[in-house]
């Protein structure tokens, strides 16, 4: 049988496949540099993994990214239909997705922005919290590279973890938590550390040698996030006339969910509003807003008001200042420069309709980033407490022992 890539990966060097061969007590020592555990007085060194739902960097990534998204049941639950609507469904989207990746410059570059808001964030840890250092930066992708397979199997070569240990967080990049996003990288992560780290630590890998998971599970209103959009709004409502840019219109705009999603409990529409509240308070509520929703996809009921109706609408109206704020994603993706900027922005053909810069390469955003981790790494705590709730209509056996794991890592930090 051929072996899945993360396992491949790991046994591409013949002492890696050796230790992989090895009993367990043995598996200890393999061909990387191992990452020291024990320096006294240091509790370092800390894997950061940001997660994230990713997409393609090459328009040749479009059908397996797409293939994926829709494979997943967290995301675009299909119910049993799934393995057979999903494939279809991919497949028929593919050539129309990889034209709009293509007007955008050939790719999503959220793969860049991850690695670059991992990097920068590990930097200030290093000076910020010195016990934890040295923090090493990687991303895990839930539908493109580098996977969440790949990502774990790098931090195994890396020295972290099959039975030497090492400290890890999980830090989602959405900031508010949906059982859709986050839940999903989380129901994947607690799926390859079984797979390669032996089931819920107490199989291949002796649980003290195993990876120490903490979850950094939500941060909807976290003083420097919110802090980091009232920024970029302020600076694009700059581009008004004095006179006009109080009553420009600011819609925030965060990806929807299918409604069988929102009904099930999902906490997500609550901690957007929870998020665009904070940027309003911080600007002093001086211009009116709405929260709206993009990117439906397919015939069934989604969370709205849909964002492309909205703008039409308001414009009917005759109001024309508008200013769409991406408030969900944490850098740029195809929703923000293809959706927002071309299609619903584009379309207007306004001048006075304007999107707000995405977080990117802010420098208030890496830090409230940095706060964040170092805030979390102090707390001592393996996730939040509401991070435990299941949804009132959750019927999903991953999402329980996804939850069950997280929370039970307590015992090991
Ligand atoms: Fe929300 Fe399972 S669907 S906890």
């Amino acid at each position: 049988m051929a072996l899945s890539r993360p396992l491949a990966r790991l046994a591409r060097c013949p002492q890696n496949l050796a230790a992989l061969q090895a009993p367990v007590h043995q598996r200890r020592h393999f061909a990387s540099p191992p990452v020291t555990q024990n320096a006294t007085g240091s509790k370092g060194p800390t894997a950061m993994v940001l997660l994230n739902m990713g997409g393609p960097s090459t328009t040749d990534e479009v059908g397996d990214f797409l293939s994926r998204l829709f494979a997943d049941g967290d995301l675009i639950p299909l119910g049993r239909l799934q393995g057979y609507l999903g494939p279809l469904i991919s497949r028929r989207r593919t050539p129309k997705i990889q034209k709009q990746y293509a007007a955008i410059g050939g790719g999503s570059p959220i793969r860049r922005w991850s690695e670059y808001q991992a990097a920068e964030m590990c930097k200030l840890l290093d000076k910020m919290s010195p016990e934890t250092a040295p923090h090493k930066p990687y991303v895990a992708f839930r539908y493109a590279a580098p996977l969440t397979e790949d990502t774990y199997a790098q931090m195994l070569e890396d020295g972290f973890g099959q039975g030497r240990g090492g400290r890890a967080v999980a830090f989602t990049q959405y900031p508010q938590y949906s059982c859709s996003t986050t839940g999903s990288s989380l129901n994947e992560l607690w799926k390859w550390r079984n797979r390669l780290e032996g089931k819920r630590g107490s199989g291949e890998v002796d649980p003290q040698g195993a990876i120490k998971w903490s979850v950094i599970d939500r941060w909807p209103v976290h003083p420097g996030l919110v802090e980091a959009f009232a920024q970029n709004i302020e600076a694009r409502l700059a581009e008004y006339p004095p006179e006009r840019r109080d009553s420009a219109v600011l819609l925030f705009s965060a990806h929807s969910l299918p409604m069988s999603v929102v009904n099930r409990g999902d906490p997500y529409p609550a901690e957007v509003s929870a998020t665009v509240y904070a940027v309003m308070q911080r600007m002093g509520m001086r211009n009116p807003y709405r929260l709206v929703w993009q990117s439906q996809v397919g015939p069934s009921a989604w969370l709205g008001a849909q964002t492309a109706d909205a703008v039409h609408e308001f414009i009917k109206k005759g109001q024309k200042d508008l200013v769409l704020v991406p408030i969900a994603f944490t850098s740029d993706h195809i929703e923000t420069l293809y959706e927002l900027d071309q299609e619903i922005i584009g379309e207007t053909g306004l001048d006075s309709v304007k999107r707000v810069e995405s977080l990117n390469g802010s420098p208030v955003f890496i830090q409230a980033l940095a706060d964040l981790a170092k805030s979390h790494l102090e707390s001592g705590i393996s996730c939040s407490p509401q991070m435990s709730l299941r949804c009132p209509g959750c019927t999903s056996e991953r999402c329980l022992e996804q939850k069950k794991f997280f929370a039970a890592q307590q015992a090991q930090l």
